[in-house]
């Protein structure tokens, strides 16, 4: 039974499975009369003419059948498609109300493995549990007619079928057990295909590095490949195994049974019609067992998966916008602690940090590679929550369910920026859009309408676009991760003599984690970081 995927159903689909389970009854007892009714008929051939009540009742149970089976498919279908959409919208929300560090942990190949094939083997998978409910439903109600011709023959039957069953079963676990070592060598793989994708230049650079690379990918299409030959060949046996085994239950009627149960004989034409009939209905349930227990697995791991990234949503966020926290003096981190989870003890430390940026001010953070500066900007936009300490605006401590709030004071660039090929979430404004463009000098190069006209940017231009995103999200807090690091001497001065003191006079809080000390005394406040900690600050001589 795929108890997973029928959970899944219960909880995604609640209320619209009766109807369905009183259509298979129906089709599959129609489809049982079918046989009765010809068996009868053709018994009966010898006397005369065919029975017209009979015509008619063989005319409505193939009515029955056929109508039953249909509103049961269009129904699963209806039921599977609305359900694999709910999920895929609701995965795709909570990946974006996921915490950062959370998402990073589960990986992009698990998410893209769930999202590609999870979702896609349970849409397959519908059509063959409903063919496979409704045989054996069928096959069952054939059972009943069996035990009206013979009860001993019944016996027999069952007695012989379950053991098939039995036999089929243990080989099942056995095929099951193969299929979970894909599906891990399978996500592996991904992860590795990713890389090679992502990092395709760096592969091109170096001769030694694309064949190591390309030598753990054989090794792991290798298995890949070893497992699923193993889980092929299992399936091969299996299934022919079944296939004999009917072969050998009509011999067992014909040439057994007869001389076993006295009286068998006479039944024994209407038994070989039974099982020939019943032959494509079980192998359907028996062929479906696999295809329905990926499903079944498939299921597992989509309903694993969701509920390792809904507990990623710490905050739970609602569908109204969070309203931001009023801002007005002072955002300050006391003694804020944060570390990177790590597997064998290698994490990263910040803190404790105490600080205080004034609003309206420019700070810089500068420090060595490493010191901790774009994680301490993490926490302190509250993308990562604090292990330890608080961050207080205006005094007030922010409470950990207000992060979502405090976010929405923040705009800016971080160094691992993602263009997005829309303005998302802000209303363009063409005039807007066009002078910003002029004013970060990429005018010539890119343009908007409905969409950036091309994302195939140097690294400095995408930063100048990406500008352009925060100038017109116009957040009251802005922080810029070491943006002028790509832009050449002109353009750097530009951000540092002019757009910072521009937007500093339009009372924007400004923090910029920089290696550039030649643009230090821009800054109202420089806070070196060393190994997580603040070094020292150093505030510009009174000016005002
Ligand atoms: N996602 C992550 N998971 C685990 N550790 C991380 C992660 N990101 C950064 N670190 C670790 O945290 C430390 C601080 O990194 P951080 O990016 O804050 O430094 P930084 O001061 O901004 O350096 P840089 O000047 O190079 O940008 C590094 O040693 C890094 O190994
Ligand atoms: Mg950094």
């Amino acid at each position: 039974m795929p108890t997973t995927l029928f959970a899944l159903l219960a909880r995604e689909a609640a209320g619209s499975r009766r109807d369905i389970f009183l259509a298979v009854l129906i089709s599959a007892a129609a489809n049982t009369a079918i046989l009765v009714i010809i068996n009868n008929a053709a018994a009966a051939l010898g006397k005369g003419a065919p029975d017209l009540r009979d015509v008619g009742l063989f005319l409505v149970a193939l009515a029955l059948y056929v109508l039953g089976l249909r509103y049961t498919f269009d129904s699963a279908t209806r039921i599977f498609e609305h359900m694999l959409a709910t999920i895929r919208i609701r995965l795709m929300a909570q990946i974006g109300h996921a915490e950062l560090m959370a998402l990073q942990k589960v990986g992009r190949a698990r998410i893209f493995q769930a999202i590609t094939q999870d979702l896609v083997i349970i849409s397959e998978s519908q059509g063959l549990l409903v063919a496979a409910a409704h045989s054996a439903v069928m096959v069952s109600c054939t059972g009943l007619y069996v035990l009206t011709l013979s009860m001993p023959a019944f016996l027999i039957i069952v007695g012989v079928i379950g053991a098939g069953v039995m036999l089929y079963l243990s080989r099942m676990a056995e095929l099951n057990r193969l299929i979970t070592a894909s599906t891990t060598e399978e996500i592996g793989f991904i992860g590795m295909m990713s890389d090679l994708i992502d990092g395709v230049k760096e592969v091109k650079l170096s001769h030694a590095r694309r064949e190591a690379l390309l030598a753990e990918i054989r090794s792991i299409a290798v298995r890949l490949r070893d497992i699923k030959m193993q889980t092929t060949s299992v399936y091969n046996s299996t299934a022919l195994f079944s296939q004999s085994f009917f072969y050998m239950l009509l011999g067992l009627i014909v040439f057994a049974l007869p001389s076993l149960v006295s009286g068998f004989a006479q039944h024994a034409p209407e038994m070989v019609a039974t099982v020939l009939f019943i032959f494509g209905p079980l192998s359907t349930v028996i062929t479906a067992v696999p295809a329905i227990s990926k499903a079944d697995r498939a299921a597992g791991s989509l309903i694993a998966l969701e509920g390792e990234v809904s507990r990623m949503v710490t905050v739970p966020e609602s569908i109204q916008p969070p309203a931001p926290l009023s801002f007005r003096r002072t955002l300050t981190c006391k003694a804020i602690e944060f570390s990177y989870p790590g597997e064998a003890g290698e994490t990263f430390h910040i803190g404790p940090i105490d600080l205080t940026i004034r609003q309206g001010e420019i700070t810089m953070f500068v420090g060595g590679n490493g010191s901790g500066k774009t994680t301490l900007l993490k926490v302190m936009a509250g993308l990562y929550p604090a292990l330890a300490g608080a961050l207080l605006i205006d005094g007030k401590p922010v409470a950990p369910g207000r992060r979502p709030n405090l976010r929405e004071l923040f705009g800016g660039i971080f160094s691992d920026l993602h263009l997005f090929s829309k303005l998302y979430g802000i209303t363009p404004d063409t005039d807007a859009i066009a002078a910003h463009l002029d004013r970060m000098r990429i005018a010539d190069k890119v343009g908007y309408d409905d969409g950036f006209t091309t994302r195939d940017l140097s690294t400095g231009q995408r930063k100048r676009v990406a500008m352009l995103v925060t100038l017109l999200e116009d957040r009251p807090v802005l922080v810029f991760d070491e943006w002028a690091a790509e832009q050449d001497p002109e353009f750097r001065h530009y951000f540092y003599e002019e757009l910072l003191p521009e937007l500093k006079a339009a009372g924007k809080t400004l923090l910029i984690a920089t290696h550039d000390d030649r643009y230090f005394g821009v800054a109202d406040l420089v806070v070196k970081m060393e190994m997580g900690v603040v070094a020292s600050t150093r505030r510009r001589k009174a000016m005002a």
